[in-house]
């Protein structure tokens, strides 16, 4: 099945840059959020981003109101009931996900192919509120989605297989490296990541180094963007305690556990960068 016109659920911020990406690699795109106010936030963010890409000399002015014409929020969910393929975007909780499926599966075609952009949930049990999980697949981007080059499209043991090669055929069309994966609890990133990050801060509780030396070791001698400790801040120390918590209780493994110094700075509200 061709796949045209897209739907994004969620207008935040995956899914504003999800339904940027799709509308400018040439899909008609509806983009679904809660209120009035909410689409026009999400797509004011959308038309900024376009327009400094314009000023940078990364696209040109006609590609610019090409993407913005592709491009439809709304708040009425029968909006999205002829689209090929709908990404969800939503808040990172499995009822509210199993919700918008459930809701999804009775008013969209039976050819519509169902994709989340879950981070740490089980692909299996979001596609079970459906009649189709072998239509079901996970669509996992990364932050910020027009700007990274990866896409993890993520397999359950109920997806078909052609449906499976047409989503991988659609992440590449937006011109993303789309990665294949099985429905493991963190995937192939934050597979690796999310220990690797967790590690960081036992080094530093058990003080083998200290934050500036860590980062620095990281960075100078594997060459690595940024260190350990600086990428945690910019993901969030919240967000990386929540799917420690959701990979240990997964894989019963220590390098997955938080280390206590990580529960206590999320105690005391100490996120990173947001806060
Ligand atoms: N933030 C990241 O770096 C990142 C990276 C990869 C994947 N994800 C995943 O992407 C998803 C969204 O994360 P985010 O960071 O964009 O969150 P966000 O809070 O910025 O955006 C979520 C948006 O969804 C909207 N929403 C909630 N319920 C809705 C519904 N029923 N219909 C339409 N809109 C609804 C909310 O109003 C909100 O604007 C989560 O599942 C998260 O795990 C996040």
């Amino acid at each position: 099945m061709a796949i045209q016109k897209v739907g994004v659920v969620g207008c935040g911020l995956m899914g504003s840059g999800i339904a940027q990406v799709c509308a400018a690699a040439g899909f008609a795109t509806v983009v679904r959020e809660v209120s009035p106010e909410l689409v026009d936030k999400g797509i004011k963010g959308i038309e900024k981003n376009l327009a400094r890409l314009v000023e940078k000399g990364t696209i040109t002015e006609e590609k610019r109101s090409e993407t913005r014409g592709r491009l439809k929020g709304t708040t009425v969910i029968e909006d999205l009931k002829d689209c090929n393929l709908i990404v969800e975007a939503i808040i990172e909780q499995l009822p509210a996900k199993r919700e918008l499926f459930g809701t999804l599966d009775r008013i969209c075609g039976p050819e519509t192919i169902f994709a989340s952009n879950t981070s740490s949930l089980t692909i299996t049990e979001i596609a079970a509120s459906t009649k189709r999980p072998q239509r079901f697949v996970g669509l996992h981007f990364f932050n910020p989605v027009p700007v990274m080059k990866l896409v993890e499209v993520v397999r359950t043991i109920a997806t078909d297989a052609t449906v499976y090669e047409d989503v991988v055929a659609f992440g590449m069309k937006l011109g993303k490296t789309a990665v294949r994966a099985h429905d493991s609890t963190g995937f192939i990133v934050n597979r690796l990541l999310v220990p690797y990050l967790l590690d960081a801060i036992r080094a530093l509780e058990e003080g083998v180094g200290s934050i500036e030396d860590i980062d620095n070791s990281m960075k100078l001698g594997c060459g690595h963007p940024m260190g350990p400790l600086t990428l945690l801040d910019f993901v969030g120390l919240d967000t990386t305690y929540y799917i420690s918590q959701i990979m240990f209780e997964e894989f019963k493994e220590r390098r997955f556990a938080a280390p206590p110094l990580l529960k206590r700075m999320v105690l005391a509200g100490w996120n990173g960068r947001k806060s």
